[in-house]
């Protein structure tokens, strides 16, 4: 195991040089487990990925996969969680400070949009002192009225109408697409270098889903932030994303940049996402195109060793898995696990 900054073992691809320059976030090996009765189940496990300055990285996958239980690992906000690995923020490692400094991150150059809203509120704080609240952590010599002003601005970015109103309400008082707006105010007040976004556009309907996206789009070329965007919504992936990596049952099975994810993607569970793989339609045993059914299995039964998508292509035969699945670089940057995808065929191959 390596344990200098800038030498990581990555996968069985080698190590990977950090350059402070132009990444932000560099996560090794991070493994997140909860405790079920008796034992630690992995939710996240051994993920290893890169967000660069001034890059969206999505992160798609099905219901359960582990997206948020990722996004918690990195602010440091689950409670119970055993967290194993490394989360380098600019070279730091902040899987291992101090809750204070986190605390002093978190707010001020991270920031999250939570996609439960309403548990990420204060229920006893107006919406306008939460914000402020976030807003004194960046700028604590920032005077009570500009504060203010600051607040009804940024509740009016995220589409908020009548925001001086919105201001002096509780957050049981909204409706569920405000909520999400205003957690969005508070994830985006102080400019935060690194944005974790999960679902962040979900409740909201399509004209302020283009506001906020826009809004993201906004730090990224304005202070070069790095975001982490988690969504089901493909379209949006396809509008914002730099790069994607898809995870499954904890695990990422496909990096590639979002061009070649969306033109050539080889994991059958990447394919199965983007509905590229058609029912059986033929007979021909060369031209069958399979269809992934099934959804991923709850923490507790799924596989503890070997691959966890095994189960889901029964049709291969045992021979062709791999022990233990790790990832492969096919092509520059485009990282898949295991040869599952030798195991198909698609359309638009003979
Ligand atoms: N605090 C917890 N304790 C125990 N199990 C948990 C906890 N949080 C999440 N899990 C489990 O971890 C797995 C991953 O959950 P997670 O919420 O990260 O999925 P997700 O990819 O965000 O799904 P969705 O797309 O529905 O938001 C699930 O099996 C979930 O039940
Ligand atoms: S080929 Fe590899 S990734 Fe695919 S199911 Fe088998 S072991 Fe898993
Ligand atoms: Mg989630």
């Amino acid at each position: 195991m390596h344990s200098s900054i800038d030498e990581t073992f990555y996968g069985n691809f080698g190590v990977r040089v950090i350059d402070l320059n132009t990444d932000l976030l560099e996560v090794r090996n991070l493994t997140t487990s909860f405790r079920i009765e008796d034992d630690y189940y992995a939710a996240v496990d051994h993920v290893n990925l890169t967000v660069k300055k001034n890059e969206v990285l999505a992160i798609v996958g099905e219901s359960g996969s582990g997206k948020s239980a990722f996004a918690f690992s990195l602010m440091g906000l689950h409670n119970k969680a055993k967290i194993e690995g490394q989360i380098l923020y600019k070279g730091q490692d902040i899987a291992n400070i101090s809750p204070n400094k986190l605390n002093k991150l978190r707010g001020n150059e991270m920031g999250m949009i939570f996609q439960d809203p309403l548990s990420a509120l204060n229920p006893l704080m107006i919406i306008g002192e939460q914000i402020e609240e976030i807003l004194t952590l960046h700028q604590p010599k920032l005077s009570s009225k500009d504060k203010k002003v600051k607040v009804i601005d940024l509740l009016d970015q995220v589409g908020i109408p009548r925001p001086e109103h919105i201001y002096k309400q509780y957050p049981h008082e909204l409706s569920g697409g405000m909520r999400q707006r205003v957690v969005i105010a508070i994830a985006i007040a102080n400019k935060p270098e690194l944005l974790i976004a999960d679902e962040p556009t979900t409740a909201l309907d399509v004209t302020i889903q283009l506001q906020i996206l826009e809004l993201i789009r906004d730090l990224k070329n304005e202070i070069n932030a790095g975001i982490i965007l988690i969504t089901h919504d493909l379209g949006v992936v396809a509008e914002m994303a730099d790069r994607v990596a898809v995870m499954y049952a904890g695990e990422i099975v496909e990096i590639a940049d979002i061009y070649t994810l969306m033109s050539n993607a080889k994991h059958p569970y990447t394919r199965s996402l983007l509905n590229s793989i058609p029912t059986i339609t033929d007979t021909d045993e060369k031209s069958k195109l399979h269809v992934i059914q099934g959804i991923v299995p709850s923490l507790k039964n799924l596989p503890r060793q070997g691959c966890r998508f095994k189960a889901r292509i029964p049709w291969i035969d045992d021979s062709a898995h791999e022990e233990n699945p790790q990832m492969h670089e096919i092509a520059p940057g485009h990282f898949v696990r295991c040869t599952c995808y030798q195991h198909f065929h698609f359309p638009d191959q003979s």
